[in-house]
């Protein structure tokens, strides 16, 4: 007897894999978020042989439009689908310019053991050579893996799986963008996805109250810039947390994660000890050393990149940590 096909549902949110141009060699010039999800599924009549597949269109746009107020319905929406007892996995379709930022946000925010991917395209849909329908498909047959659902949320793309706690856009335009030090090939192994670092330190669970994401700014702090932007984000900040009782800031800091001598004292001397500032390095790869020599709202990241540990501590914000739970948050990494 053929054993059950896995049941996947496909939530669509738009980017270039439902992008479409005047020109099939045009892959420079196209609008992102133009195919609905029937029509992504459509190009892939090879899906039917892998599995029922359900589809919705979540929203349908640019990924460099996507933030904190898409996470909360998508996250909402992914666990949902997660719960539901018909469902064995799920695959998310995104831009592949913030993929990055959803993909660490459901990583950290989704409580489940079933396999949610996500899938992106570097080209439109109309384009000769797409690399959306392969991308498609290759997500849709992870997804009918349980053993994905192991690692938390994954990302396929140019024949690669990438765990969304390593995952990095690195170039604009080529195929394989995405890089990764964990990264496997489509065909990888039982053993090998078993041997992808497990998800569970990183869960936080966003209690259902919770209506909107906290404001959590990051700025990059390049050589001799001005610490007045500092002052002014920590103004606004400071504003925000008087009205939402949450908000946070991080730096992308040269080398170790280090603080530049004028910023310090902006700091120091104008940030409200309750607003939480993440220091992490710009460098893109190892770790900052552990320092004790620092106020109590300063904190280390270690390896986080600093988009990550922006959505780390909207995460921690959102889920009521404050002080030394969410130095703990912080620790964890
Ligand atoms: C987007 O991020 O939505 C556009 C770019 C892309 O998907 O590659």
């Amino acid at each position: 007897m053929n054993a059950r096909r896995s049941r996947i549902a496909l939530v669509a949110t738009g980017g270039t894999i439902a992008g479409t141009a005047a020109s099939a060699t045009d892959t420079a010039n196209y609008t992102a978020g133009q195919l609905g999800a029937a029509e992504l599924l459509d190009a892939v009549p090879q899906l039917a042989a892998l599995a029922e597949l359900r589809a919705e269109q979540l929203f349908n746009i640019d990924s460099k439009d996507m933030g904190p107020a898409h996470w909360l319905p998508l996250l909402r929406r992914v666990q949902a689908l997660a719960d539901d007892d018909a469902i064995d996995g799920i695959v998310i379709t995104h831009g592949t310019d913030t993929l990055e930022e959803t993909a660490y946000f459901l990583h950290v925010a989704l409580s489940t053991g079933k396999p949610v991917v996500m899938t992106a395209a570097m080209r439109p849909a109309t384009a000769l050579s797409a690399d959306g329908p392969l991308n498609l498909y290759h997500a849709v047959q992870l997804a009918c893996r349980p053993l994905a659902g192991r690692a938390g949320v994954l990302a396929v793309l140019g024949d690669r799986i990438l765990p969304a706690a390593l995952l990095t856009k690195r170039h604009p335009s080529a195929i394989d963008a995405f890089s990764s030090p964990a990264a496997l090939t489509v065909d990888a192994s039982d053993t090998q996805l078993q041997a992808f670092p497990s998800s569970r330190h990183h869960h936080i669970d966003l209690p259902i109250e919770v209506q909107a994401l906290p404001p959590v700014e990051l700025l990059t702090v390049s050589a001799g810039s001005s610490p007045a932007l500092a002052a002014a984000v920590v103004r606004a900040l400071a504003r925000a947390n008087l009205i939402a009782g949450r908000a946070g800031l991080v730096l992308a800091l040269p080398g170790n994660a280090s603080l530049p001598a004028a910023w310090e004292t902006v700091l120091t001397e104008d940030l409200p000890p309750a607003v939480p500032v993440v220091l992490a390095s710009r460098c893109g790869a190892g770790a900052t050393p552990h320092r004790i020599d620092r106020p109590g709202n300063w904190l280390q990241c270690r390896s986080l990149d600093p988009l990550k540990a922006r959505v780390r501590l909207i995460a921690g914000l959102a889920a009521g940590l404050r002080g030394a739970r969410l130095k703990r948050w912080f620790e964890r990494v």
